[in-house]
């Protein structure tokens, strides 16, 4: 089977999740956050090199207080748990997005992770925490116009590679495959520019149940894609 070198994943399912089992949202987070401790060593077993996932976007401040707080209680924990992940599976983790609006704690913890597990490269696990795409974006257009001021960079010099360098992901593959759990098809201003000729797959799963078999699933419908890159097949170069 062909694996994807890259895989990015909507989270998506937690509250409904919840809610069909007469719980409260934030008890779907603690299950969704239970099963992305899992996703790391079932991508590295299925030999996924790169795994990009959004748990937390520009958006989601909108949400209850109760709701923002319970999962920056999640996001807390898991920075100290995934010390053990990353030494485990021999990852490096990244987050992208913009983490100065998190707690100066928590932005500490990130960047603990950050350094500890920057020895590793088996897997690339990126957390997009307080991302939005056209934030990203944003922010990359603000630098890129810094450095043209400042003579660092020549505007003719462009190429979309500088573009790329001056997003989040700057170094980063760009995903073969992404999924998107619980139902929805549509991107929530996530890699908009990292996903142009990016393979999507959606399934009615929800996050907390998304488990190995369905991980496999997902890369068997991406095998049975044709990958065209906006070229012909080269049976088609008659
Ligand atoms: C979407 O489900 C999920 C989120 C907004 C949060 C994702 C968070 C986690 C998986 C938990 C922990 C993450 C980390 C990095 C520790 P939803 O709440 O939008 O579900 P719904 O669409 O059914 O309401």
């Amino acid at each position: 089977m062909r694996i994807p070198n890259h895989v990015a994943i909507i989270l998506d399912g937690n509250g409904r999740w919840a809610k069909s089992k007469g719980m409260p949202r934030t008890y779907g987070h603690i299950k969704g956050c239970e099963n992305l401790e899992k996703i790391c060593s079932m991508a590295k077993e299925l030999g996924v090199k790169y795994l990009t996932v959004y748990a937390f976007s520009t958006e989601n401040w909108k949400r209850s207080r109760e709701e923002v707080d319970g999962l920056m209680k999640l996001f807390r924990n898991y920075m100290k748990k995934c010390l053990k992940i990353s030494a485990e599976n021999k990852m490096r983790v990244r987050v992208i997005g913009d983490p100065r609006a998190f707690d100066e704690d928590l932005q500490q913890k990130i960047k603990e992770l950050e350094e500890f597990s920057s020895q590793f490269d088996e897997l690339h696990f990126q957390i997009a925490l307080n991302y939005g795409s056209r934030d990203e974006i944003r922010r990359a257009v603000q630098d890129m116009a810094r450095d043209v001021k400042s003579g660092v960079l020549n505007p003719e010099d462009i190429t979309e590679e500088t573009i790329s360098d001056y997003l989040d992901t700057k170094g980063l593959p760009d995903p073969d495959l992404l999924i998107r759990t619980s139902g929805e098809e549509r991107l929530s201003n996530y890699l908009l520019w990292q996903l142009a000729y990016t393979e999507f797959y959606f399934t009615d799963v929800p996050w907390p149940d998304f488990d190995k078999e369905e991980f496999v699933k997902a890369i068997e419908k991406y095998n049975g894609r044709e990958r065209r890159f906006g070229g012909v097949k080269e049976e088609e170069h008659v």
